[in-house]
C-alpha cells in the first residue's frame, strides 16, 4: 500500500519519479497533467477548454481537475493506494483532496517534495521531450536511437511539449512560487511532508524517493491528515538528502563549499623572563 502525492514545481521529475515507483511496485501514477493531456488529445469538450489554459501555462479550474482526479482514483488499480502527481496544486485543491480521500478511506501516508533548482528545472523543461502516444518522459541529453519512443515498436517520434516553450515555462515557474509552494508549509504542519534532494543521477533521486516513500513516514501520521491544522504541530521531517554524485550526470550537482577548516591555534612557547641578577642591597650610608 502506497498513498502518496509528489509535490515539486514543474520540471522537478515528478513524472519520472512516478513512472518508476509505479513500474516497481504495482501503484498507479495518477497525473493531473496526464489526465489533462489526455482530455485534450481525445477532443473532448473538458480537454477543448482546458487547452488554452495549459498553453497559456495557468491552473485550470478547480473543479475541472477534481472530477478528472475523483473518477480516476474510483478505478479498481487505485484501491490499493495511488501515487498523485501534480495535484493538489493549491490550498483548495489540497482541502478537496482531503475531503475526497476522506470519503473513500484512503488517508495519506506521505508528502514527498522534490526539491530542484530553478536554474536546473529551466533546463530540464526545456530539454524535456515526451511520446505523444503512451507519454513517456525524455530529455535530449539521453535520447533514445532515432528520437522514438521505446515502449513499442508503434510509437511515433518524440515531441516536445507546447507548455515548455520558454516565456509558458516561466509563468509556470511563477504560478507554482505564489499557488503550490504554500502546500509544502500546509503539509508540513501536518506532518506529513518529506523534501527529498531532487537533483543528481535519476536512480540515486529514486533511491531517496522510496526511502522517504516507505521508511519515511513515522507511526501516527495517518490520524492526523486532516485539512485543519492539528492542536499539535508535529514538525516537519528532516530531508532525505545525500551527496549528489559527482559524476555520471548532465546536471551538475550543487556544489557545497566546504567550511573554510578551522586554523588550530598555534601556542607561542612563553617567553621566559630573562633571569635578573639579584640586585645588590646598596650600602647603608654609615
Ligand atoms: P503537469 O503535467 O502536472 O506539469 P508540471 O507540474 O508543470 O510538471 P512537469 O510535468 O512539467 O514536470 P515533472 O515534475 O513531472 O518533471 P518530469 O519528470 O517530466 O501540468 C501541466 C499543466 O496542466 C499545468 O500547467 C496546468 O495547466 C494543468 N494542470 C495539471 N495539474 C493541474 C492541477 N492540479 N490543477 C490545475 N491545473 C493543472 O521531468 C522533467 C525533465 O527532466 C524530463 O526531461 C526528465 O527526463 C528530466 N529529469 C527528471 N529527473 C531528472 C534527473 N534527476 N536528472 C536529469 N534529468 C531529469
Amino acid at each position: 500500500m502506497m498513498r502518496i502525492v509528489l509535490l515539486g514545481a514543474p520540471g522537478s521529475g515528478k513524472g519520472t519519479q512516478a513512472q518508476r515507483l509505479q513500474a516497481k511496485y504495482g501503484v498507479p501514477q495518477v497525473s493531473s497533467g496526464d489526465l489533462l493531456r489526455d482530455a485534450v488529445a481525445r477532443g473532448t469538450e473538458l480537454g477543448l477548454k482546458a487547452k488554452a489554459t495549459m498553453d497559456a501555462g495557468q491552473l485550470v479550474s478547480d473543479d475541472v481537475v477534481l472530477g478528472l482526479i475523483r473518477e480516476r482514483l474510483g478505478r479498481p488499480d487505485a484501491a490499493n493506494g495511488f501515487i498523485l502527481d501534480g495535484y493538489p496544486r493549491n490550498a483548495q485543491q489540497a482541502t478537496a483532496l482531503n475531503a475526497l480521500l476522506e470519503e473513500i478511506h484512503q488517508p495519506l501516508d506521505a508528502v514527498l517534495l522534490l526539491d530542484v533548482r530553478r536554474q536546473t528545472l529551466i533546463g530540464r523543461l526545456a530539454g524535456r521531450r515526451v511520446c505523444p502516444k503512451c507519454g513517456k518522459v525524455f530529455s535530449i541529453t539521453n535520447l533514445p536511437p532515432g528520437s522514438i519512443c521505446d515502449n513499442g515498436l508503434d510509437h511515433p517520434a518524440l515531441i516536445q511539449r507546447p507548455d515548455d516553450k520558454e516565456d509558458v515555462i516561466a509563468k509556470r515557474l511563477e504560478v507554482y512560487e505564489a499557488q503550490t509552494r504554500p502546500l509544502i508549509e500546509h503539509y508540513s504542519r501536518l506532518g506529513l511532508l518529506t523534501t527529498v534532494a531532487g537533483e543528481g543521477e535519476l536512480n540515486d533521486v529514486f533511491a531517496r524517493m522510496e526511502t522517504a516513500a516507505l521508511g519515511g513516514t513515522p507511526k501516527g501520521v495517518k490520524k492526523s491528515a486532516k485539512a485543519s491544522a492539528p492542536a499539535k504541530k508535529p514538525a516537519a521531517k528532516v530531508a532525505v538528502k545525500k551527496k549528489a554524485p559527482a559524476k555520471k550526470t548532465a546536471e551538475k550537482p550543487a556544489v557545497k563549499k566546504k567550511p573554510a577548516a578551522k586554523k588550530k591555534a598555534v601556542k607561542k612557547p612563553k617567553k621566559k623572563a630573562p633571569k635578573r641578577a639579584p640586585r645588590k642591597k646598596p650600602a647603608k650610608k654609615k
